[in-house]
């Protein structure tokens, strides 16, 4: 047995996740289940370090040296089972398994339990950066049990992307299902930033009346400020892009229907069942899939609309530089609301994350990467029982300087006919968070009318009830 570590899925991820092991220094052991892609993987890339090729389970097993590490990048659900069943009677006390696709929490949960039976170690561990990042240092979240980190840990500081001070995107999440958990949020900020962003666009071109081009310009000076982060520079690349085919802006040849593979979805259903209001985070999973209703689409056309008021060249440059500020304060609520998911889950599983270890990792290597992120690490490392990021004094200040510009972009977005759900949820979040009175208090009076529901008071503790149908008088429920 020779081999550090061992991947098996030789898809594009998990090949890509071997290469950078190999390159690293690390001997990898490569399996897949059809071996002509382990074949393939050491014909091309044999060059770039040691690689064992295993054509089966019980080769690839011993190969590993001990305790195992055995990487499984095949595809969520039924596959990683399958994988799991087929290696787990090869395996001892002690050994690791880690799942590095995009699992949902809870199978990580049932893993991990089934799995510690055998004195198995089950590492659900949540990887971003796409194809690139794989090869070249992804954003890793591992979770499972501490003591898996001891061994593991020290190689995937070395194959993760290093944040701007130079230290690795990888931590221990928490246990069992923590790091998948947190992948999922990762990722349901994702949907958020791309919808904000994708609202900020369709402003600039709808109410300013720029060209995509010249929407890319100013995403590229965005880029040079606070907003400075990955997706706001391929958002650049995107706009500025032209179809060799038609000479037209590439953004106009495209289908506007966004598709999903579920990871934002997820994040807002189990925000749900924890009662966290993650109603941003919801609008952009929702966006996409209205734009999936073509038929519905197609039979709304007709629908009355406003009449458009163009802007004058001063009043556009004016209006751009509200929309990066209305595009900063909603991305500072989306984060607040994934943070608060977090937050929530430590007390409905008991793990013990670190919101600003979390923050930390994010800096590079993810999807969501972002000189912002940096910010509320200091703003977690600063205060680590911080209730929400917008009690942040920092955070407060900028949220409180953009948000008449904020007010501004929705008034003209509405004013416009143009659909900015991401913008406007953010907003509502912010007044409803401030608000000294909800009309939450008339809710309650509803519910006890028709259903006896019951209230509390603000001058006394215990529940009441009217009786609405009698004297109206109160009684102590
Ligand atoms: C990442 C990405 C990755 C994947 C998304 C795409 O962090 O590297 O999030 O996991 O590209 O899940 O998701 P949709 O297909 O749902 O947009």
């Amino acid at each position: 047995s020779t081999a550090q570590i061992g991947v098996t899925g030789l898809a594009v991820m998990g090949r890509n996740l071997a290469r950078n092991f190999a390159r690293n220094g690390y001997a990898v052991a490569v399996h897949n289940r059809t071996p002509a892609r382990t074949r393939a993987l050491v014909e091309e890339f044999g060059g770039e370090g040691e690689f064992v090729a295993c054509e089966s389970a019980k080769e690839f097993v011993a190969a590993l040296e001990r305790p195992r590490r055995l990487v499984v990048m095949v595809k969520a659900g039924d596959p990683t089972d399958a994988v799991i069943q087929e290696f787990a009677p090869l395996l001892e006390p002690g050994d690791m398994i880690i799942d590095g696709g995009n699992a949902h929490f809870t199978d990580t949960r049932r893993r991990e339990r089934e799995l510690r039976e055998q004195g198995i170690h089950f590492v659900g561990m949540g990887v971003s950066g796409g194809e690139e990042g794989a090869l070249n240092g992804p954003s890793i979240m591992p979770g499972g049990p501490k003591e898996s980190y001891d061994s593991l840990g020290p190689m995937l500081e070395k194959i993760s992307a290093k944040a701007a001070d130079g230290s690795p995107c990888v931590s221990h999440v928490g246990p069992d299902g923590a790091g998948h958990f947190v992948k999922m949020v990762h990722n349901g900020i994702e949907y958020a930033d791309m919808q904000l962003i994708g609202e900020a666009y369709q402003l600039l071109r709808d109410v300013a009346g720029y060209s995509p081009a010249q929407i890319a310009e100013i995403f590229r000076t965005w880029n040079q400020g606070r907003l400075d982060s990955y997706l706001i520079e391929i958002t650049a690349e995107v706009l500025s892009h032209v179809d060799a085919e038609t000479g037209k802006p590439f953004v106009d040849v495209v289908v506007d229907q966004a598709e999903q593979k579920g990871t934002g979805r997820w994040t807002v259903q189990i925000a749900l069942d924890l009662g966290v209001p993650v109603s941003g985070i919801a609008e952009a999973v929702f966006a996409r899939s209205l734009s999936g209703h073509a038929a519905l689409r197609e039979a709304s056309r007709g629908l009355a609309g406003p009449t458009a008021r163009p802007l004058s060249e001063s009043e556009a440059q004016a209006f751009a530089d509200r929309v990066e500020q209305a595009l900063y304060a909603s991305k500072i609520v989306s984060y607040t609301q994934g943070f608060h998911e977090i937050d929530a889950a430590r007390d409905e599983y008991g793990w013990d994350i670190d919101l600003g270890a979390v923050s930390a990792l994010w800096r590079g290597g993810c999807i969501i990467r972002a000189a912002f992120l940096d910010r509320i690490r200091s703003a977690y490392d600063t205060r680590p029982d911080l209730p929400s990021l917008l009690s942040d004094a920092t955070f407060a200040q900028e949220i409180g300087d953009a948000q008449d510009d904020w007010r501004e972009v929705l008034i003209a977005a509405t004013r416009e006919g143009v659909p900015t759900p991401g913008f406007a949820a953010a907003l509502a979040y912010y007044d409803a968070l401030r608000a000294e009175r909800l009309p939450a208090a008339l809710t309650q009076g509803q519910r006890d009318y028709f259903g006896a529901h019951t209230y509390r008071r603000v001058d006394r503790d215990g529940s009441f009830h009217t009786l609405w149908g009698g004297d109206r008088s109160e009684v102590s429920a």
